[in-house]
């Protein structure tokens, strides 16, 4: 994971540096640092989040520098493993995300040959090794360097005698961005929103030495042209906007990012590919492994298709045995396990197709095909906009198989969708927000919004939550019910509407007490549960929608009671890029 940006022009480095970092730091928030070329290098570095302002920072001179933000892999969070990181005669400093998996080896080589190491990190080999190297060409040391390199990085190179930055990416994601008389360097686009809309994605191997207003970008040795692409987002939705929290905006952004991708549609080739699978297998993690979960309940029940779905951390060492169409859901695009999935489909000759937030991210430089998602920044670490944006895609594939069949429903959803952001749920944050476990319960594709409402909760309020089928909760889990333990149960009409019922009584004479989200109009269920959400009586897939976003509700306004840090929960970061 970790953040890392890069600047070199005609501003001041420091601030353009800071900044972009802060946009990143959802990538990672532990520490943070950065280095400036004034007469000589500057470098600041601190443990924990980026303060505004930080005068100690602010006044690094110079106007060309890197900076990091990290998610400790290698060494604990603290100010001397805290980036960039130096050589010997601090005359290179070096920004890097990924992991070098030979470092220890390097290290010892190293150190015989008399380098002296500060930190733990595995980062800190890369600026000795460029020190040997290094006789006044940047460029030419960090190409000697990187052949020894086993692992993945994204790296950003600086030396005291050179106003350049020289880049080089392998299996880690960097964006250039293009300005009059400057030029930009950073995990992905979000810190360059601010300066530019023209961006470069570097492909894995390129190396790119960058000096104020002019790139050359290397690939295998050769000078290689690389398309300007333009950026579909704009620096204004990166802000709060007045909200309290980036999750809390995210949420009510919900009805545009479903409307937005379900607007954006499908091109031909992607909708070619979808009509011609006879089989679906998703591969994918965390929120976006639940949106999976939910695709599969509804293509199987409504249009018969087979669809398997996979985590993409197991998939790689269990694969399973492939056919059809392969589709990698990752908000992100950088998720290092949906990426080894991802790849493993393509060696075996699958199609494939890749569903994202991110333009230019690695899935989509890997996958045959790629589905834009319309969600714009997502900065908080809980995914929410892009879930929704996500069942939108997905919502759209099964659409097309059923020939339109749900047209109506997906052109409307966002009406409902915007409906339950209204709600008051205040009772069922009052209960959650004041016990130490709580069950989320569903059937069919409600199980999976169920296990998402779980992940939500304990994520950002850290209250222990699990979600379950509901007919599973009676094999094992009844054991911890008690009046300290409230399950919030999804409960539509359909088929699964009785047997729900009978689950609910079951519980609630577990003395167990019931949230329930069920209709509006409902006359049975509020009779039997303690506190009742009413949601819009909608079609199936639309119900679907707005009991996820009564569930992100919950799990926010019960990490607001319980003074969390909703926006950047601890131990976590946005884009898991190491597995
Ligand atoms: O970027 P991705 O969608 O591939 O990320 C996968 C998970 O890390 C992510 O969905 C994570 O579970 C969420 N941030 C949780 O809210």
């Amino acid at each position: 994971m970790c953040g890392i940006v890069g600047y070199t022009g005609r501003r001041d480095a420091a601030p353009v540096l800071l900044g972009g970092l802060k946009r990143l730091e959802y990538r990672g928030y532990d520490s943070f640092g950065i280095a400036t070329v004034g007469s000589a290098i500057e470098v600041y570095k601190k443990a924990g989040r980026i303060p505004d302002g930080d005068p100690g920072a602010v006044g690094l001179v110079g106007c060309t520098g890197i900076g990091h933000t990290r998610w400790a892999t290698h060494g604990e969070p603290n100010e001397i493993n805290a980036h960039p990181h130096m050589d010997c005669e601090g005359k290179i400093a070096v920004v890097h995300n990924g992991v070098i998996e030979n470092y220890a080896e390097l290290k010892r080589h190293l150190q015989e040959r008399g380098h002296t190491f500060r930190s733990e990190t595995d980062t800190e080999v890369i600026a000795h090794l460029i020190e040997e190297k290094y006789d006044g060409d940047l460029l030419a040391a960090v190409n000697a360097v990187l052949p020894l390199l086993q692992g993945s990085y994204a790296i950003l190179v600086i030396a005291g005698d050179t106003q350049r930055i020289v880049a080089a990416r392998d299996a880690s994601p960097l964006v250039l961005g293009i300005g009059d008389d400057e030029v930009f360097a950073a995990s992905d686009m979000t810190p360059l929103l601010e300066y530019t809309e023209r961006v470069i994605f570097l492909e894995d191997g390129d190396v790119a030495d960058l000096m104020p207003g002019r790139y050359t970008i290397y690939h295998g040795g050769l000078e290689v042209e690389r398309p300007i692409e333009l950026i579909n987002w704009c620096f204004e939705d990166t802000r709060k906007g007045g909200f309290p929290h980036y999750m809390l905006k995210e949420i009510y952004e919900q009805p545009q990012s479903f409307y937005e991708t379900i607007r954006a549609g499908i091109d031909e080739h992607v909708r070619r590919m979808v009509m011609e699978a006879d089989e679906i297998t998703l591969v994918a993690c965390g929120t976006s492994y639940h949106t999976a979960l939910v695709f599969k309940y509804l293509a199987e029940s409504l249009c018969g298709i087979p669809v398997r779905v996979e985590m993409g951390s197991e998939f790689k060492y269990f694969t399973p045995p492939l056919r059809g169409l392969v589709i990698a859901v990752s908000q992100s695009g950088e998720t290092a396990d949906t990426i080894a999935a991802l790849k493993m489909a393509k060696a075996r000759n699958c199609p494939t197709l890749a569903i994202t937030n991110m333009q230019g991210s690695t899935v989509t430089r890997i996958a045959d095909e790629t589905l834009l998602m319309r969600a714009g920044p997502e900065i908080g670490v809980a995914a929410t906009k892009s879930y929704m944006a996500q069942l939108a895609a997905l919502m759209e594939i099964l659409n097309i198989r059923c020939d339109g069949e749900f047209d109506d429903a997906l052109s409307h959803a966002h009406l409902a969708i915007g409906d339950v952001l209204l709600l008051d749920i205040q009772d069922a944050v009052d209960l959650c927000s004041k016990v130490e476990h709580v069950f989320f319960v569903g059937r069919g594709p409600f199980y999976p919004v169920a296990m998402e409402g779980a992940l939500k909760m304990k994520e950002i309020s850290y209250v222990h939550a699990e979600g379950y089928a509901a007919g599973e909760l009676k094999h094992g889990p009844f054991a911890l019910l008690t009046p300290e333990t409230p399950v919030v149960a999804i409960c539509t009409p359909g088929p699964t509407y009785g047997v729900m019922a009978s689950n609910i009584k079951e519980i609630k004479a577990r003395r167990a007490p019931v949230i329930a989200v069920g209709v509006a109009g409902d006359i049975e269920l509020p009779e039997i549960v303690d506190i009742f959400i009413p949601i819009p009586n909608t079609h199936l897939l639309v119900q679907v929608l707005t009991a996820s976003v009564v569930l992100q509700l919950l799990a926010y306004h019960t990490a607001c009671a319980l003074n969390r840090d909703v926006d950047k929960p601890r131990n976590l970061a946005k884009s898991v890029t190491v597995e």
